[in-house]
């Protein structure tokens, strides 16, 4: 067990935006719901509101995240960036960076695999995922108000139930039984995170992209995703994954990425 100090954290901070304005709750239902009712009350840009545990911490596409107490980090992160909602896709992936960026900065001083960024929303080390990303936007008369980037990173946790698959934590996949700082993790999450979101509001999701390649899980694997099959090629501006299906390159804008190699 690893105890979150709010006062450490505000000390350790060094973010611009992203937790200078924080609410550490014990439990609660699911801190992206908490999120919304944040932004109702008019909370800066850049809150963070972060649980020890989530009673129905929820994924993408109405799947439960499994959210037990004091091991892992369930946090979401209020933002308003001066980007249209039409743009806000390639946003999961930039996040997705920033993850990857902290997990690799805390798993390098234990000299343990990097990780890398599974489309469209997850993060994986060694082909099992250790963290998810739930971005939801919030609108007043269709246009883009405030976003939620909600993040579960699997940190100390070494048991995982059978129905979560292929699941790993930083401390598990490192070998090392030592938990990591919660505190710690929390500020280089969200130290990484604050870059690659800046980033991507500021030069684009083209430098989002060409960042992601090298990151990019399953990159020149057979897949299959919604049901296209091909060789997984890159990822395009719009967020859209790129799969080679030999009759040229599809673009795949929504679903599960799965691989049907045996590499
Ligand atoms: C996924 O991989 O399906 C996305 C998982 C996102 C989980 C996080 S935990 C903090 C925040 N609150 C939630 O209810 N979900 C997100």
């Amino acid at each position: 067990m690893s105890e979150l100090s709010t006062e450490r954290l505000a000390q350790e901070l060094s973010t611009r935006r992203y937790g200078r304005s924080l609410r550490h709750l014990p439990s609660t239902d699911s801190t992206n719901d908490d999120a919304r009712s944040a932004i109702e009350a008019g909370v800066p840009s850049g809150h963070v509101i972060v649980a020890d545990a989530q009673t129905h911490g929820r994924g993408s596409r109405g799947r439960v995240w499994s959210s037990p107490g004091g091991t892992d980090l369930y946090l979401s992160i209020i933002d308003r960036l001066p980007v249209a909602l039409a743009e806000l896709p390639p946003l999961t992936l930039a996040v997705g960076l920033g993850v990857a960026e902290a997990a690799d900065a805390l798993l390098s001083a234990r000299g343990a695999a990097l990780s890398q960024v599974k489309w469209p929303n997850d993060v994986w080390i060694a082909g099992r995922k250790c963290a998810g990303i739930l971005v939801e936007a919030s609108t007043i008369a269709n246009a883009l108000d405030a976003i939620v980037i909600g993040i579960g990173l699997n940190l100390n946790r070494m048991e995982f139930p059978e129905e979560l698959g292929q699941a790993t934590s930083l401390r598990l996949s490192s070998g090392v039984q030592q938990p990591f700082d919660r505190t710690t993790a929390l500020c280089a999450l969200l130290a990484s995170v604050e870059r690659w979101v800046d980033r991507f509001a500021h030069d684009g999701a083209a430098s989002i992209v060409e960042a992601l390649t090298p990151k990019l899980a399953l990159l020149g694997r057979r897949a299959r995703c919604a049901d296209v099959h091909g060789i997984v090629c890159g990822v395009a501006a719009s967020g859209a994954l790129q799969l080679d299906t030999g009759q040229g390159v599809t673009s795949v804008i929504a679903g599960r990425l799965e691989a049907i190699d045996s590499a």
